[in-house]
């Protein structure tokens, strides 16, 4: 389903490409110097721009350009997934590369598309702090993108090229432990059933007491893999586990029963790092269970030959314990009455669900970070706290999109984090839109040969739905 969706935005990206390449009717054609400076370039213009053309149509003065101007920005804000060997479609590593695609660039920046973030401030919806890593551009950046294709993606002159920043690392930094799969688990439809739990189990690898506070799930094939649920087998259960896998272990965790939920992977996660002073308690002995939910591909086999994790820990206790909480439908604070469902041909149906904060008796209760999970039909998530009559919003996502989630960290120190108090209640909203205008519903129909909407009743296939937010919680006792 996911490669589907690439391959069509591919599409649609390359044509804007051609677009890009041919110059838009805008574009003073003297300073398009794009297509004549570099070899190759001919072959996307079809060889004769560059013949029209002559030396000094290169203006290396011309600014904003892509060596003192757009290197440094695309570094700094796309290139972390737009390099190459990287998840995004096409690199954007030099001027060759990404010239052509000015266009397409300009298209997705201003539709607020790309660089994908979907945590944003909304008349109903001002949370509570600044999230860490926003991917948003600014208005600058924007505009100097709009300033570079309007002007034909010059490339200026190398010699004045500004110092290009590294791209930020989309992986847990310094990692203390990393354990992956053994064997490989080979996914495919059985009859109608699309979807599977497989539950792993690794070692993180400490020889003595630690406390976990940074992990990142490295899916082995994100083509199948819907999501991975990561616990902490506190007594190390799992390592009689023979190969290391409990097949067709459901939500659960292998009838393993001391555990608690220390991270977790959904299509578009970064690693999870809690703040400063955070963290849990790992026991030497300890293992770690991968609740593992494999989506088959309906164009065939898919294996799954490495999913694994990498940790980081420390050795000094921290001052607040961590924990990740599972909040909405199905799960804790489950709907009862009436069942989630959503009708078919429902454009803006909406369900909310209230669950009363526990840890009542911590002193001192933070919120650090909170996500948004939903299927295919939903389209906004909005999770806030209740208290009295207030609703304090947390988090927003009113352009809901599956293939990007994640775990939205708050940018302040943990003493700084929203507080809890004593009989707060959690409110998640979910809005969906069951209807052939919302084209992930097109998308998950035509895999499975329908139509037209099915009425979506609560589940965690992939193709039921879901309303259920992640919050990180830090407490001290
Ligand atoms: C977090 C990873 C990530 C970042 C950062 C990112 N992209 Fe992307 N981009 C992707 C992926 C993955 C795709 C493929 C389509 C999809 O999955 O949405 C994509 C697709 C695109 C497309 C093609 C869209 C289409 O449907 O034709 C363009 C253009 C694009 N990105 C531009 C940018 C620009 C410009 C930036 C920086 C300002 C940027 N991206 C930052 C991951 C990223």
């Amino acid at each position: 389903m996911g490669m589907g969706t690439r391959g069509q935005g591919l599409v649609l990206g390359l044509g804007l490409v051609l677009l890009g390449a041919c110059g838009d009717d805008g574009s003073p054609s003297e300073t398009n110097a794009g297509p004549t400076t570099t070899a190759g370039s001919g072959d996307l213009t079809g060889g004769t721009a560059g013949e029209e053309t002559t030396e000094g149509d290169t203006s290396p003065a011309a600014r904003p350009n892509w060596h003192e101007d757009i290197a440094p920005l695309v570094a700094a804000n796309c290139r972390s997934c737009h390099t190459a060997g990287s998840v995004a479609p096409f690199p954007m590593d030099d001027y060759e590369g990404t010239w052509p695609l000015g266009a397409a660039m300009l298209l997705q920046v201003d539709a607020a598309t790309m660089p994908p973030w979907h945590a944003v401030e909304t008349t109903e919806c001002i949370p509570p702090a600044p999230f860490q890593h926003d991917a948003r551009l600014t208005e600058d950046d924007k505009q100097l993108l709009r300033d570079w294709v309007a002007l034909g993606t010059p490339e200026g002159d190398p010699a004045n090229a500004a110092p290009i920043p590294e791209p930020p690392s989309t992986d847990l930094a310094d990692p203390s432990g990393s354990d992956s799969m053994q064997g490989s688990l080979t996914i495919q439809p059985e009859g109608s059933r699309l979807d599977f739990f497989h539950c792993l189990s690794l070692d993180p690898g400490n020889a003595e007491d630690v406390f976990l506070d940074g992990i990142q799930v490295i899916p082995g094939n994100d083509a199948i893999v819907h999501h991975v649920l990561v616990y902490l087998d506190v007594d190390g259960a799992s390592a009689a586990w023979p190969g290391g896998q409990v097949l067709d272990c459901d939500g659960g965790t292998g009838g393993v029963g001391n555990v608690r939920l220390a991270g977790a992977w959904v299509p578009g996660a970064q690693p999870i790092r809690p703040p400063e002073g955070v963290g849990v308690r790992l026991p030497a002995g300890a293992r770690l269970i991968l609740n593992m939910h494999y989506h088959a591909a309906v164009t065939g086999p898919e294996t799954d030959d490495g999913t694994g994790v990498a940790l980081h820990w420390t050795t000094d206790a921290p001052e607040y314990t961590s924990e990740l909480m599972l909040i909405g439908a199905p799960g804790e604070g489950d709907l009862v009455d009436p069942p989630l469902l959503v009708p078919s041909g429902a454009s803006n149906h909406v369900e909310a669900v209230e669950f009363d904060v526990p840890f009542i008796g911590a002193v001192d209760v933070r919120l650090w970070a909170v996500a948004a999970h939903m299927h295919k039909v939903g389209i906004d998530m909005k999770v806030s706290i209740l208290r009295g009559n207030d609703e304090l919003c947390m988090l927003q996502t009113p352009a809901y999109d599956f293939d990007w989630q994640r775990l939205y960290q708050y940018d302040v120190p943990i003493g700084d984090a929203f507080r809890i108090q004593s009989g707060d209640r959690v409110r998640v909203r979910c809005t969906y839109d069951n209807t052939l205008d919302n084209p992930s519903v097109v998308e998950m129909l035509q895999e499975v040969g329908l139509d037209q909407p099915q009425d979506v009743s609560q589940g965690e296939g992939t193709l039921d739905e879901m309303c259920l937010t992640a919050v990180g919680i830090a407490y001290r006792l």
